[in-house]
This record gives C-alpha cells, sequence and structure tokens, in this order.
C-alpha cells in the first residue's frame, strides 16, 4: 500500500476498537443474501489491519461476534463461523509477516471446537510479533467479561489472596480478557446505530466515541484517517480541568 508521508506521520492513538455493523442491511442494499455482506466485511477488516498497522496502532479490537448474536439464525451464526475460520486461515500468514500479533477476547469455549483449534492456532503462529495487536472479539459480551473478571476475583478473596478491601480498578482491569492492553483511545461504530451493544463496556470509559453512518463493508481509509484526525483535535480531560492561562 501506498501512503502519503502525511499518512505516515499522523501521530496515531494507541488502541482503536471498532463495532463492526452494518454487514446486512450492506447485502440487502445491494440484492445479496446477508452472508454476502459478512464476506465484504471481512475485506474492509483485510484493508483496515493493513491502515492501522501502519501508522503505528498499538491494538486493534474488532468485534467480530457478541455473545447475543449466537441468538442469530443458525444458518447465520453457522456462515459466520466458516467466514472466521477462512479469515483465520488465510490471513495467519499475512499477519505474521506484518509482525501482527493475534489475540481474542470473549467467551471461546462457546465456540466449536474446530473454530477454537483454528484461533490457537493462528495466535500461537503469530505470537512472536512485536508490532500491532489485533484483538478479536468473538463470543464476547462486556458484561459476561464483568462477570467472569467478578468471580474470579471471589474465587481469589477466597482463597485468601486478598481481601475485598484491596479490590480496585488496577485489579479488576487485570481480571479482564484485555488484561495488560490499553484501554481505547477511539471507539468507533459503522452502519448509523448510537450504541455500544454490549461491547468493552468497562474498558470504553473514557474512550473518544465516532459513529459513522457507513456500512462496514463500505468504510474505507480515507475515513478512518479522517476520524484519527478529528481524535487528534480533541482535548480528552478525563475529569480534569485543563489550565489555559490567564488572559
Ligand atoms: C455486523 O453486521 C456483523 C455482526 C454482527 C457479526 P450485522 O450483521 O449486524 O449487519 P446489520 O446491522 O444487520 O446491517
Ligand atoms: C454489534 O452489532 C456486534 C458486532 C458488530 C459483532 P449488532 O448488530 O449485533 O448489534 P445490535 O443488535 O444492533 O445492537
Ligand atoms: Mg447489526
Amino acid at each position: 500500500m501506498n501512503m502519503s508521508e502525511t499518512e505516515k506521520n499522523v501521530k496515531s492513538p494507541r488502541h482503536i476498537a471498532i463495532i463492526m455493523d452494518g454487514n446486512g442491511r450492506w447485502a440487502e442494499q445491494h440484492g445479496h443474501l446477508r452472508v454476502k455482506g459478512h464476506e465484504v466485511g471481512a475485506e474492509t477488516v483485510d484493508r483496515m489491519v493493513s491502515v492501522c498497522a501502519e501508522i503505528g496502532v498499538e491494538v486493534l479490537t474488532l468485534y467480530a461476534f457478541s455473545s447475543e448474536n449466537w441468538q442469530r439464525p443458525a444458518l447465520e451464526v453457522a456462515a459466520l463461523m466458516r467466514l472466521l475460520r477462512h479469515y483465520l486461515r488465510r490471513e495467519s500468514k499475512r499477519l505474521k509477516k506484518e509482525n501482527i500479533r493475534l489475540r481474542a477476547i470473549g467467551r471461546l469455549e462457546r465456540l466449536d471446537p474446530a473454530v477454537r483449534k483454528d484461533l490457537e492456532k493462528a495466535c500461537a503462529q503469530t505470537a512472536s510479533g512485536t508490532g500491532m495487536i489485533l484483538n478479536l472479539a468473538i463470543s464476547y459480551g462486556g458484561r459476561d467479561e464483568l462477570c467472569d473478571a467478578t468471580a474470579a476475583i471471589c474465587r481469589e478473596v477466597q482463597s485468601g489472596k486478598y481481601s475485598c478491601d484491596e479490590i480496585d480498578d488496577k485489579l479488576m482491569t487485570a481480571h479482564l480478557d484485555t488484561a495488560g492492553l490499553p484501554d481505547p483511545d477511539i471507539m468507533i461504530r459503522t452502519g448509523g446505530e448510537y450504541r455500544i451493544s454490549n461491547f468493552l463496556l468497562w474498558q470504553l470509559a473514557y474512550a473518544e466515541l465516532y459513529f459513522s453512518d457507513t456500512l462496514w463493508p463500505d468504510f474505507s481509509k480515507e475515513e478512518l484517517l479522517r476520524i484519527i484526525n478529528d481524535f487528534q483535535q480533541r482535548e480528552r480531560r478525563f475529569g480534569r480541568v485543563v489550565e489555559r492561562g490567564r488572559p
């Protein structure tokens, strides 16, 4: 990919999280079955992974399949799982070549063993990557994650590892699926809906939120760079007051 010097020099956010929404509507608008939208959406994933890696993003988290998406028709779930396997098999070599490390968050134990195996294999194959982390949220729900973290902490309190008084932000963060990753700086949702849909409920506390009407299969590098550029103009106060100097 040819990137201009300006693009290369963009000071990028550390962590971008994306709710990739709108595949089904894209397919309907183009007279296709929903699955076709997911297929074309997978091509957008390829493009976004490359752009983010090139501009120096440390972590790209993609919401690929939510805990609620299990309630979709069995045929659609099967198609999504098939696409995920294709993606992992097709892309793990490229990810490795681009020094990208794959990671996954979510209740992975719910996945079909064959899907899980491909996922584990792709993670292992890219484990030595020192560049961007591509973090896939699969069978993921923020509430599940918070319940699992709470249960793990309860067990450790019961075992006497620490007391309830020691439970704080840092301890919770360390028990989440995203342990070790910085919080997202930017959360983008495509597809025109203004909601979080159970995504990274804890981690998005101070993320800058962007909602785009573009359907995921149409989401472009240019739009992503526009969002990043806007992010750089935003003032993040984290609850504090910014001193502006007196006139
Ligand atoms: C997002 O696209 C992909 C997944 C949820 C897996 P949708 O399938 O939700 O597309 P729309 O929202 O119906 O258009
Ligand atoms: C969120 O999209 C989940 C993913 C993109 C994987 P949905 O389409 O499932 O969310 P809702 O149903 O519009 O809230
Ligand atoms: Mg949707």
